[in-house]
């Protein structure tokens, strides 16, 4: 029986593995990928040694936001296959000691979803008071530019509210206009929202990733935000980390998960989340979640806005992360990521996806992989897969990414050269291309034209290439899920930051009972002096040289003391 004690449930002990279902493995020729064919490929994510599937939305969905805009939460879209074939899924994870985490958006449905579907029809509908319906500006008319009930901007570019005429209101939709959001005031709203993640529970799947799940609770005044380059308002200030956040997170684990057996992977998507925030939120007596997803460290290399993409300064992270590490140290736990389908490949984001590819994309993993929480791999960062040389806007399918240029060349008057460098450096679509198992034609992905095109490089960089290979980006990833499984000081060690002012190398010490490991990684182009050994070498990326007292380009090591 896994232990439940709190501070030591088996998902601190985890590697969890992110699938982005468009783009894992197509069974049926059709240039998508589905669920077959992820139970196809069970088999690689328990060599690779990962305990937990992280699925990315397979709901029924219009594909507005590739599945995260859902239509009907009790079913699967037939694109992805049926709800027998998550069954299926489950069995053969939990056959293999794995578990199924799955994707829960609930900040807003599609428009397409029968409950807006009846919502939008009239005031007196019985779905009536289930979004955020509100009525024009005082003053001015319906519809017409300016009557909106603030200045939001959505995150997918142009206002945040829709007029509906058969209400003669806007409702509001952070996201695509086809996402309106859930009135979580509502309590019949919540209610409905529990009994679903409820039957999911009953089926047998082991947690949940909550979409935004810190923008559910809005500033009941929706005041007007910050006016920013966009031309709108910043909401952020006033629909994120909002009011009755908690005590809705509370209520949720008191209906869904508090009368269970079973312990429950719970991470909550959280923008602008704050490490305080984080800490009671994922506090191991008293805490709502197991854990967030934050955003600090990925909005370093910019000023607010992605698309103003500069360097990241080392010394940046280090505060940052040292932060985390910090603020959750005592009863809270941090997740660690590098990627996901929002971010870009941080082999090339962070790294240096050209003359130290592998060295790179395998420090920066020892890096992330040595802190203390729980690591998130996202789907081909296992083969170091890179960022895309998008060449045309037309090869481009994420709805933020294809809004945004036409607000910004058409409407702003950008150059469309300087708009498509920065969708080449952050778009989300660099993460999105087809998984890379081979070099033959569709990558073994697919065997027709695939909904997006492959990144070329796959001739190079795939996994037939790298699993069995010692020596591999895969082989790395490999050792440090291991060493994580083997070796309690990586799960539980105290957190200590070493060299925060230098601007190359990495270092830090993890320590428990008397053991502690240091890690020391060059995380720049050129070789650096390091004298910070420990007494055993247990890990590196690099064939070892400690004579000349310099660690490589992007060369990684971790070593071991025992007291
Ligand atoms: C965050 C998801 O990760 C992203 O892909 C999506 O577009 C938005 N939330 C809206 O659901």
């Amino acid at each position: 029986m896994p232990s439940r004690e709190p501070g030591h449930e088996w998902w601190r002990s985890a590697v969890v593995y992110q699938v982005y279902p468009r783009s894992f493995q197509d069974s049926d020729g059709d240039g998508v990928g589905d669920i077959p064919g992820i139970i196809s490929r069970v088999d690689y994510l328990h060599d690779l040694g990962v305990d937990v599937v992280w699925l990315s939305p397979v709901y029924r969905s219009p594909h507005d936001d590739n599945g995260y805009d859902i239509s009907d939460y009790e079913d699967i879209d037939p694109t992805f296959g049926t709800l027998a074939d998550i069954d299926e899924l489950i069995a053969q994870l939990h056959t293999r000691g794995m578990r199924l985490v799955m994707d829960l958006v609930v900040n807003h449905t599609s428009d397409e979803h029968a409950w807006f579907v009846d919502s939008r029809t009239g005031r007196e509908s019985a779905h009536a008071d289930w979004y955020m319906w509100r009525d024009p500006r005082p003053g001015t008319v319906g519809g017409e530019p300016g009557a909106e009930p603030n200045n939001w901007g959505s995150f997918f570019s142009g206002s945040a509210w829709q007029w509906e005429p058969s209400r003669g209101q806007y409702y509001l939709h952070l996201f695509s206009k086809k996402q309106p959001d859930l009135n979580w005031e509502n309590p019949v709203v919540r209610e409905a929202i529990a009994a679903m993640m409820n039957r999911w529970l009953d089926r047998g799947i082991d947690g949940f990733r909550m979409d935004v799940i810190n923008f559910i609770s809005k500033d009941a005044a929706l005041p007007d935000g910050a006016v920013l380059e966009t031309g709108f308002g910043d909401g952020m200030p006033y629909f994120a980390n909002g009011p009755r956040l908690q005590e809705y997170l509370a209520e949720m684990k008191a209906n869904v998960f508090d009368g269970r057996s079973g312990d429950y992977l719970t991470v909550g998507e959280m923008p602008a989340a704050t490490p305080e925030l984080a800490a009671s939120l994922t506090d191991a007596r008293t805490g709502q979640l197991s854990m967030i997803f934050q955003f600090e460290h990925v909005g370093l290399d910019h000023d607010g806005v992605k698309w103003n993409v500069g360097a990241l300064d080392l010394r940046d992270l280090k505060t940052s992360f040292g932060r985390w590490q910090d603020a959750l140290a005592e009863n809270g736990w941090n997740s660690l990521y590098w990627n996901n389908h929002d971010q870009p490949r941080i082999v090339s984001r962070w790294g240096n996806d050209r003359e130290h590819w592998y060295a790179s994309a395998t420090a920066l993993a020892t890096v992330l992989h040595l802190h203390r929480g729980t690591p998130y791999v996202y789907q081909g960062e296992e083969l170091g897969m890179t960022n895309v040389p998008f060449d045309d806007i037309a090869a481009l399918r994420d709805i933020e990414s294809v809004n945004h240029y036409a607000v910004a060349v058409d409407l702003l008057g950008q150059e469309p050269a300087a708009v498509l460098d920065a969708l080449r450096r952050m778009s989300r679509d660099n993460a999105r291309t087809p998984m890379q198992w081979t070099a033959e034609p569709g990558a073994g992905f697919t065997s027709a034209s695939p909904w997006i095109g492959l990144n070329a490089n796959h001739d190079r960089v795939n996994a037939a290439a790298q699993v069995g290979d010692p020596n591999s980006v895969f082989a790395h990833y490999r050792r440090l899920i291991a060493l994580r499984h083997s070796d309690p000081v990586v799960v539980h060690g105290d957190f200590r930051m070493l060299l925060p002012d230098d601007s190359s190398v990495y270092a830090f010490t993890r320590e428990l009972d008397g053991t502690s490991l240091l890690v020391v990684a060059n995380l720049s182009d050129e070789a650096v002096p390091c004298d910070l050994r420990g007494d055993e070498l247990v890990l590196t990326n690099l064939p070892e040289d400690t004579a000349s007292g310099l660690l490589a380009p992007w060369e990684a090591r971790i070593y071991r003391t025992r007291a």
